[in-house]
């Protein structure tokens, strides 16, 4: 055996380049983050003073990126992100920082969609920042009612949320932040598939975080997970 093989690690490479594309990103996410008001301090709605308000030429950007959506986004994932096409994810009230990583991964073939594959293929670097800015403006769908919902398969949901730490990284109401995706309120059929995909090893995460979480979980557990998640009241951003 002489030297070691020298495999070159393409994901590592990948994720490399997505976590710079990110830590830039994040320098935005965190600007907007001041405008928050943080968990339970309700009270502080007041906007930060806005030293890096957007220049005319950012605004040219956003209006750019916002009009493409409505021309090649919307057709699948509906006018501002409410997607009512099967197997399509809502994009409304996703986080910008979650939507760059997923982009990326689809431009780079880890996550492989033939739909979104061919949309991202010839994506340059700001068009994945441009899209997931603009992703990250679209206010949530309002919350389902709870009526609609049957209640003994929520309380199931709700207590396999608990026991299987989902809400630990995903958020109590699963909103969801930064990297992590809002999955309350997101379409129950996509949420199927993501976690079977997830679990099956089909679908590549940005991190190996989602793999480790479902891969012990029985399918039909999962499915429950996806009815609670695609019922629950999520709160806005
Ligand atoms: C032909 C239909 C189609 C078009 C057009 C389309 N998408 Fe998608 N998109 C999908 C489907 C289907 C998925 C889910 C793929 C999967 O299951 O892995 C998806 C997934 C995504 C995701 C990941 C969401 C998540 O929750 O993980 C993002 C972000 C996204 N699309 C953004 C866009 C943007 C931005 C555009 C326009 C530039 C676009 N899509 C155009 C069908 C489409
Ligand atoms: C350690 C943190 C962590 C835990 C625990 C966790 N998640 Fe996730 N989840 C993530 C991250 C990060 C992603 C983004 C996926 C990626 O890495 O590309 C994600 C993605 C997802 C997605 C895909 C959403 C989309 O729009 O495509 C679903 C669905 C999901 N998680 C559901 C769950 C459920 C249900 C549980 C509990 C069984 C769970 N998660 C536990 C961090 C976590």
């Amino acid at each position: 055996m002489t030297g070691r093989r020298r495999v070159p690690p393409p994901l590592a490479l990948a994720l490399a380049a997505a976590l710079a594309l990110a830590a830039a990103l994040a320098v935005a996410v965190a600007a907007q983050a001041q405008t928050r008001p943080a968990r339970g301090a309700s009270g502080s709605t007041a906007k930060a003073a806005a030293p890096t308000a957007p220049t005319a030429a950012a605004k040219a950007v956003a209006a750019d990126y916002a009009q493409r959506f409505a021309t090649v986004c919307a057709a699948c994932h509906g006018a501002n992100g409410r997607s009512d096409l099967a197997g399509t994810p809502v994009l409304a009230g996703q986080h910008s920082y979650y939507a760059i990583t997923q982009l990326f991964l689809f431009r780079e073939g880890r996550r492989s969609n033939p739909a979104m594959t061919a949309v991202a293929k010839g994506f340059t670097d700001a068009d994945l920042r441009g899209f997931s800015d603009h992703i990250g403006t679209l206010p949530p769908q309002p919350a389902p009612s709870a009526s609609a919902a049957d209640a003994a398969r929520m309380k199931q949901g709700q207590a396999l949320a608990q026991q299987h730490k989902c809400v630990f990284c995903h958020g109590a109401d699963l909103a969801g932040g930064q990297q992590v995706p809002r999955i309350g309120g997101q379409r129950e059929d996509y949420l199927r598939e993501a976690l079977q995909g997830f679990r099956s090893g089909q679908r590549a995460g940005y991190t190996q975080a989602m793999g480790e979480a479902v891969s012990q979980i029985p399918p039909a557990e999962l499915d429950v997970l996806a009815y609670f998640a695609a019922h629950v009241a999520v709160a806005g951003r």
